[in-house]
């Protein structure tokens, strides 16, 4: 019977075992469970198995003739296109010392013969899941590094904006959080936070860092940001959930907002959550047209503002989780 835990996609497996009669108990095992199997009888004979197909994993035995496993394993992992391959020792000894040299090179599973089929199986299918989900986790970690450097390069030419992006998105990761958002909206809130101030790259300097009144001219480029910034992330599929945050930031409750003067729950979430963040940090830090204000002064701005510029539902929430926040951190420094 097929286990519940089958992989959707037919995997390969490269056995590499010089008991012909073991071979093939193992390959027919993994047959059953719809992976396609490679057979060699040592590691001369896997090496020539790899030239021609990369398998998903690779299942050996320690001692055979011509190369062993060790010898086969270091050979494996000296070619660039084959390290990532996940590597499992099978074994007739359980001598310490053959584990202890496998484990030494870097040897992730160590398997005892004999070893039931079905055992099999399931260790196999439990491994490949396992780097499955070590990849993917890998790649969206590698999609939120991307982001940081966009998200760098804005504020390196911002100097009174540097870690701001960082601290809005926190501010409203808490709020999420609080809301019990799912993770994917996380994912994007995540993402969204850092680059919602993408589009101000087009912006001058002149312009960005003016301690002054902006002229007319100015401020419309300054609002364009919005706009311009969506359009950057527009065609980029796994960043289609940024949209809203980068586009609707800056829009008010009551719609006198930008860029496009949209009213009460008209505005997505994401926008109404990431004005009350930005606006925060905006006022607790200093800018060219302004000191900090203290976090207890930025709050009765806040909720002054609520129901005009804020979104009266979601305002006293923010105001309660920065609190609880603030106030666990201040404990902490007394412990
Ligand atoms: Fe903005």
């Amino acid at each position: 019977m097929r286990s519940l835990t089958i992989p959707s996609v037919e995997r390969i497996i490269l056995i590499v075992e010089d008991s012909s009669q073991i071979r093939n108990v193992i390959a027919r095992a993994l047959m059953m469970e719809g992976y396609i199997t490679h057979q060699a009888k040592n590691g001369i004979d896997g090496l020539k198995i790899l030239q021609k197909v990369v398998p998903h994993l690779i299942l050996s035995d320690v001692n055979m003739p011509e190369m062993d496993g060790i010898q086969f394993f270091q050979a494996v992992r000296k070619n660039p296109d084959w390290t990532a391959i996940p590597f499992i020792f099978l074994t007739s000894h359980s001598s310490s010392e053959d584990i202890q040299r496998g484990r030494e090179l870097g040897v992730e599973d160590y398997l005892t013969k004999p070893i039931e089929p079905y055992d099999l199986v399931k260790i196999i299918n439990a491994r490949l899941y396992r780097t499955a989900a070590v990849e993917v986790a890998q790649v969206g970690q590698a999609y939120l590094d991307t982001v940081k450097v966009l998200a760098n390069a804005i504020e390196g030419r911002d100097v009174y904006t540097r870690g701001h992006v960082e601290r809005v998105t926190t501010y409203a990761l808490w709020v999420a959080n609080a809301l019990n958002w799912p993770s994917q909206q996380m994912r994007m809130l995540e993402f969204g936070g850092r680059l919602h101030d993408i589009g101000k790259i087009f912006i001058p300097a002149t312009v960005l860092n003016k301690p002054g009144r902006l002229t007319a001219e100015e401020w419309e480029m300054m609002k364009n940001h919005t706009i311009t910034g969506a359009k950057m992330l527009q065609g980029i599929h796994h960043l289609h959930g940024t949209l809203p945050y980068v586009l609707y930031h800056h829009e008010k409750w009551d719609g006198s907002g930008y860029p496009k003067g949209l009213k009460e729950k008209e505005i997505p979430v994401q926008g109404r959550l990431l004005a009350i963040a930005d606006v925060y940090d905006a006022l607790t830090t200093a800018r060219p047209y302004h000191k900090p204000r203290t976090h207890e002064e930025v709050i009765k701005i806040l909720i002054k503002d609520t129901g005009s510029h804020f979104d009266p539902q979601l305002t006293p929430i923010f105001v309660d989780v920065i609190n609880k926040r603030r106030a666990q951190a201040a404990a902490k420094k007394r412990e």
